[in-house]
């Protein structure tokens, strides 16, 4: 199985959460959205994850101020995972995907979820996920947020178990 991860980060969290996820596919393919291909033919598993920014995906704005925060250097550059997955008209029919995000570990409903507005993206172009999206929990406030204890972990697990999902549904 190929599988490509794809995520965008301003202060790291979400590129560690992407590279446990990498560790539980097996895939050194982990990368950064504004290096990501427009072409994801010959790809089986497509792993997208982004922060939470205002309830959802980022935007440029929320990407400045993230930026305008911290010492205005960001892990991933333009464009965020909205423009990235938006410039999508179609994904090739047999590719599976899985979203995921970072947020405050507090009830959605106060926090929203970048990977709930990246799951609409991929509904609107037709694509049923392989998994419901998944979020993996900071604390902290502003640009001080780091993971919370057991997360990385967490997430290795989950993509190991979208790993034998996909092998399940093909056998
Ligand atoms: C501009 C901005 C807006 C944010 N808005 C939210 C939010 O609405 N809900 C939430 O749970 N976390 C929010 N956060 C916290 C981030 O989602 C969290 O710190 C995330 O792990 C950052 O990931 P990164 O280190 O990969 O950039 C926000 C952070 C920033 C910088």
């Amino acid at each position: 199985m190929r599988a490509l991860v794809v995520y965008e980060s301003m202060f790291g969290n979400t590129e560690e959460i992407a590279r446990a996820i990498g560790e539980g596919l097996g895939t050194d393919e982990i990368l950064p959205v504004d290096h990501a291909p427009r072409d994801l033919a010959g790809y089986d598993l497509l792993v997208v994850g982004a922060p939470t920014h205002v309830h959802g995906l980022s935007r440029p704005s929320t990407r400045k101020a993230a930026a305008d925060q911290g010492s205005g250097s960001t892990r991933t550059g333009e464009p965020g995972v909205r423009e990235w997955l938006g410039g999508f008209t179609v994904l090739p029919p047999a590719l599976d995907t899985a979203v995921f995000d970072t947020r405050i570990g507090k009830p959605r409903w106060l926090t929203g979820s970048a990977a709930r507005s990246a799951q609409k993206i991929l509904s609107g172009l037709g694509h049923a996920p392989a998994a419901p999206a998944e979020s993996f929990l900071v604390e902290g406030d502003g640009t001080e947020t780091k993971l919370v204890a057991g997360e990385t972990e967490r997430a290795r697990e989950w993509a190991a178990g979208l790993r034998l999902r996909r092998r399940a549904s093909r056998a």
